[in-house]
């Protein structure tokens, strides 16, 4: 391959670019169909480690592995022409020291194809954020309420109230400085998110933060219905897809039993037609 094959269409300094402009689309994926439908309409697919909850019914995001963020990383990235992948670094994989985090990164992007990754914390992970830009890994940084501590951080609670919100900005401002091309804002009071918005040069992109951020980004599963196990409070319900499955899966059954599915048309004659095909 030259180095002047075509690059993907979006890359992290295009997006680094989007400041203060439209705001941001992004959506999890984490497999091809739904990339797919993704990327027309988004500038970033996240194959986030939601993936651990959200398919593989795990209680946190905690025992996600290298090895289920590259399986579904390829997945999404073969049905993207559009919209950029990022792609999570899991639980384990990056915190122990700017090496193991520039391994698994360099792991995840060349066995994905994805330009970038996603790592969460703030003033803790600013060496590392910094080591591995400077050797080119671009890195969506994460701060607000970080998935993968729950254990430490006690639950999935709002981040930022009160005491916590100096924190938080030094923590969002920390990836800045290291070199994070955009931040993502988790469940953060929307009048810090404002805050930080204004005072960072790189894109924040809110979940559970408010309308001030530069970008939004969801769970597809949460928006479509699909997910609901729990129901976050900032997440919207474009569609109830699982309400559909579950009416379809609930008709197919009854025809089945019925003996009205397969009807005729589902079904092969023993003799073909003359001239018909198969
Ligand atoms: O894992 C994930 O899907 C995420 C988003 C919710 C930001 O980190």
């Amino acid at each position: 391959m030259s180095a002047t094959a075509p690059v993907r269409p979006v890359l992290p300094p295009d997006i680094k670019a989007r400041k203060g402009a439209a705001p941001l689309v992004v959506l999890t994926a984490y497999t091809t169909p739904v990339a797919r439908l993704v990327d027309p309409h988004c500038d970033i697919a996240l194959v986030g480690d939601s993936l651990g909850m959200v398919l593989h019914g795990m209680s946190s995001t905690v025992g996600v592995t290298m090895e289920m963020m590259i399986l579904h990383g390829r997945s999404v990235v073969r049905g993207l022409t559009k919209a950029m992948p990022v792609i999570d670094m899991p639980f384990g994989s990056y915190e122990e020291s700017p090496q193991q985090a520039y391994r698994n990164a360099a792991r995840l992007m060349a066995e994905t194809g994805a330009p970038a990754v996603k790592l969460e914390g703030g003033q803790t992970m600013a060496e590392t954020i910094a080591f591995l830009t400077s050797r080119g890994v671009p890195v969506m940084a994460h701060v607000g309420l970080t998935p993968q501590s729950v254990n430490t951080l006690g639950g999935y609670k709002v981040v930022g109230r009160e005491g916590e919100a100096d924190k938080v900005m030094a923590d969002a401002k920390a990836c800045e400085a290291a070199g994070a091309f955009s931040i993502v804002l988790e469940k953060v009071p929307m009048g810090l998110a404002g805050r930080i918005t204004k005072a960072l040069t790189i894109p924040t992109i809110g979940i559970g933060a408010g309308v001030d951020c530069d970008g939004q980004v969801l769970v597809v599963d949460d928006m479509l219905g699909l997910f609901t196990e729990f129901r976050p409070k900032f997440v919207k319900r474009y569609a109830e897809l699982g309400k559909s499955a579950d009416e379809a899966i609930a008709a197919y059954a009854a025809e089945v039993r019925g003996r009205v599915f397969p009807a005729a048309e589902h079904s092969f004659p023993d003799a073909l037609p003359a001239k018909a095909k198969s």
